[in-house]
């Protein structure tokens, strides 16, 4: 996964967000992504996981929350991703992972990135049928088939009129995201790195 533009895209600030429906790849794939353009992975949904395993009253509700296939209220969302990108390794870009989720989200992002913006939105894109088995087969503590429909459900009403919301501003990318983790990752890289050149030249 070389090529020149990955090369400048290491030394410069990249804000990507990806979509997808869940177990679509967005971890996986952020964790290469990550390491291939020197990038901070931000989950959200790692993030609350790392405060449930921790124990804190905040984590332990949102615990309760996401094993019901729930959505954590936008406040607290926003709240914790804008201090989490104020960190120092998100200075050199990130890639965001679960968030936004609702229009709220979207703004909140907006308003805390201004003057700069995201700069592409892509939609790893896995029909339902797929990431039922790939989650079935994963079976994190919040993939059971109830909250596992819930979270789908959610997805389709919440968050998928999001990318709306990008590709209206010209900066959504829909990814295939079927085929091996090899395959899906070399297609986000080219398409990454044709947005670059873009912007580059
Ligand atoms: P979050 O952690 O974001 O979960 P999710 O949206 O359900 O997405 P997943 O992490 O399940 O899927 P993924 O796309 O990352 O897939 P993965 O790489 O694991 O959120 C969890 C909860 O937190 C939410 O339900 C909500 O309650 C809360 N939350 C988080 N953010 C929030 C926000 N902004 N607002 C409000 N609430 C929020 O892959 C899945 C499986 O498939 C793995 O086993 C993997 O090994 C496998 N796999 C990956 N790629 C391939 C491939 N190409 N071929 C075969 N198998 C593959
Ligand atoms: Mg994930």
């Amino acid at each position: 996964m070389t090529s020149a533009a990955s090369e400048n895209a290491k030394v410069q600030s990249i804000r990507l967000v990806i979509f997808g429906r869940q177990g679509a790849g967005k971890g996986t794939q952020c964790a290469r992504l990550s390491e291939h353009y020197q990038i901070t992975h931000v989950s959200t949904g790692d993030m609350l996981r790392g405060a449930a395993d921790a124990g804190t009253p905040f984590g332990l509700q949102a615990k309760e929350i996401m094993d019901r296939g729930e959505l954590v209220p936008d406040d607290v969302m926003i709240g914790l991703v804008n201090e989490r990108l104020h960190e120092d390794d998100c200075s050199h870009g990130f890639l965001l992972d679960g968030f936004p989720r609702t229009l709220d989200q979207v703004d909140a992002l907006e308003e805390l990135l201004a003057p700069a913006s995201v700069q592409l939105a892509l939609n790893l894109d896995v029909p339902e049928d797929v990431v039922m088995d790939r989650m079935l087969a994963r079976g994190r503590e919040d993939d059971t088939p109830d909250a596992i429909r819930k979270r789908l459900d959610l997805y389709e009403a919440q968050t998928a009129p999001l990318l709306h919301w990008y590709s209206d501003r010209d900066l959504a990318l829909r990814i295939d995201g079927v085929g091996t983790e090899d395959e899906v990752a070399q297609r986000l890289v080219n398409a990454i790195d044709s947005f670059l050149q873009l912007e580059n030249s």
